[in-house]
């Protein structure tokens, strides 16, 4: 059957298999970064983004997901220009096989997505059906707290007006738009 889907942001027209997995079809598409892990919805290495929110696509089925925007990790960030949430574990050691880090980084962009500030408990909820053989999860859970601090939106501090000491023009006068 042909679906349409938006993956990172592009659309494709594909054949999906009647009993095919959403996991299948996207690796069957070359989204490699999308893992099979268990394929029961046990390990969340398979977690993509499904219209805002992370789904283990192991547990889809391809033919439901017609019409549906997809994100994988791809469409995140480039090797050139990756996302703060790559860096940060990159810099926090919470990547060692590797194998788990699509997944986790897309539900802890999620979790960022509703909730800029998460404590650590809120992480490691987020983070519950995402599991990681190598890290013991210490360095995941510093490397969302780092990332989160890097994206919120700086507070603006009061800034003092500059004056240059010159006169403004008096009103009605030359320098002042004619509002008619
Ligand atoms: S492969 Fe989907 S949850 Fe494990
Ligand atoms: S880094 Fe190896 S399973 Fe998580």
């Amino acid at each position: 059957m042909e679906i349409v889907l938006t993956i990172n942001g592009a659309e494709k027209r594909v054949d999906a298999r009647p009993s095919e997995s959403l996991l299948d079809l996207l690796r069957r598409l070359g989204y490699q970064s999308v893992k099979f892990g268990c394929g029961e919805g046990a390990c969340g290495s398979c977690t993509v983004i499904m219209d805002s929110r992370p789904v283990n696509s192991c547990l889809v089925l391809a033919v439901t997901a017609d019409g549906r925007e997809i994100l994988t990790v791809d469409g995140l960030g480039t090797r050139q220009q990756p996302h703060p949430l790559q860096t940060a574990f990159v810099e926090a050691g919470a990547v060692q096989c590797g194998f788990c880090t699509p997944g986790m980084i897309l539900s802890s962009w999620a979790l960022l997505q509703r909730n800029p500030d998460p404590g650590e408990g809120e992480i490691r909820e987020a983070l519950d059906g995402n599991l990681c053989r190598c890290t013991g999860y210490v360095q995941i859970v510093e490397a969302v707290k780092l990332a989160a601090g890097r994206m919120r939106p700086k507070k603006k501090t009061a800034r003092k007006k500059k004056t240059t000491g010159k006169k403004k023009p008096a009103s009605g006068k030359k320098g002042q738009k004619s509002s008619s």
